[in-house]
């Protein structure tokens, strides 16, 4: 608000926007989401959690073709975490249902729009029937050039950063790595989110102020939007209102203007 009064009042001539206030060539290349207050939609509602998550599942469409729509280049949506197997049973079998159920309905739009699907997680811990669908989503779509959807299943950001550990230590003792090459890069390169650019924007949904191990190397300069809407009534216009509040930031990466 306060940013857009200032622009308001300002000399400076303005950016074009689009139909939303968005400058399109201001966009943030890749958006990150926690999609958080599924359950408690369903209970103000009277409603089991379940029907929170399938209406938070049938969210996934309308953001990610928003994203799309203004050129945002990497959408990644925080679907289960290495946490969540402490839920219920019963919540989190069907949330194991929810990808074969959402991409045999979506599936082909994604393809038309040229949207790339990936995973990030450790799909070797999901019941099979969840890690075919997926790997099966991510076949046909890994040649497509737009968007990518990044799905976080089973993602634990610790748990990556532990594994990347690992790895380097591997590297090192084997010969293939010097202890001096270990740097940013070097971690990164080892990271589930490897070739990607590092989220400029992150939102979470439903009033939690938390990154709950999502991101957390990849997210050390990502610009922060939370919002007190619960995921299943988060709209295209909220998703846009999000990134006009990025647009407003002055980012400076820890130098000066
Ligand atoms: C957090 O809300 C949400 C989840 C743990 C699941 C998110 C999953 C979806 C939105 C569906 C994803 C579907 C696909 C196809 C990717 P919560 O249950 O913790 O809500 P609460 O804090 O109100 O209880």
């Amino acid at each position: 608000m306060l940013q857009r009064l200032k622009r308001l009042f300002s000399s400076q001539p303005q950016p074009e926007t689009d139909g939303h206030g968005i400058v399109p060539d201001a966009v943030p290349n890749h958006v990150a989401i926690i999609m958080d207050g599924n359950g408690r939609w369903a209970r103000k509602r009277g409603l089991p959690r379940i029907a929170g998550h399938r209406a938070g599942m049938n969210k996934v469409k309308e953001i990610s073709l928003a994203a799309d729509d203004i050129g945002i280049k990497v959408l990644t949506l925080y679907a289960f975490s290495t946490e969540n197997w402490k839920r219920p049973t019963e919540e989190v079998e069907f949330l194991m249902r929810l990808p074969e159920e959402w991409l045999a309905k979506e599936l082909d739009t994604l393809i038309a729009r040229n949207c790339q699907i990936r995973i990030i997680g450790e799909t070797e811990g999901l019941p099979s029937h969840t890690a075919r669908v997926v790997q099966d989503a991510e076949e046909k779509t890994k040649a497509n050039t737009g968007m990518i959807l990044n799905i976080a299943l089973n993602y634990g950001s610790r748990r990556e950063i532990v594994a990347a550990v690992k790895q380097i230590a591997q590297d090192v003792q084997e010969g293939r790595l010097s202890v001096d090459a270990i740097d940013d890069a070097a971690i990164a390169e080892r990271l589930l989110t490897r070739g990607l650019p590092d989220p400029d924007l992150l939102i979470r949904t439903s009033g939690e102020v938390r990154l709950s191990n999502f991101l957390l190397w990849q997210s050390a300069y990502t610009e922060f939007w939370f919002t007190d809407v619960f995921w299943p009534d988060f709209s295209r216009e909220h998703f846009f209102q999000a990134i006009r509040a990025f647009q407003g930031r002055g980012r400076r990466f820890g130098g000066l203007k």
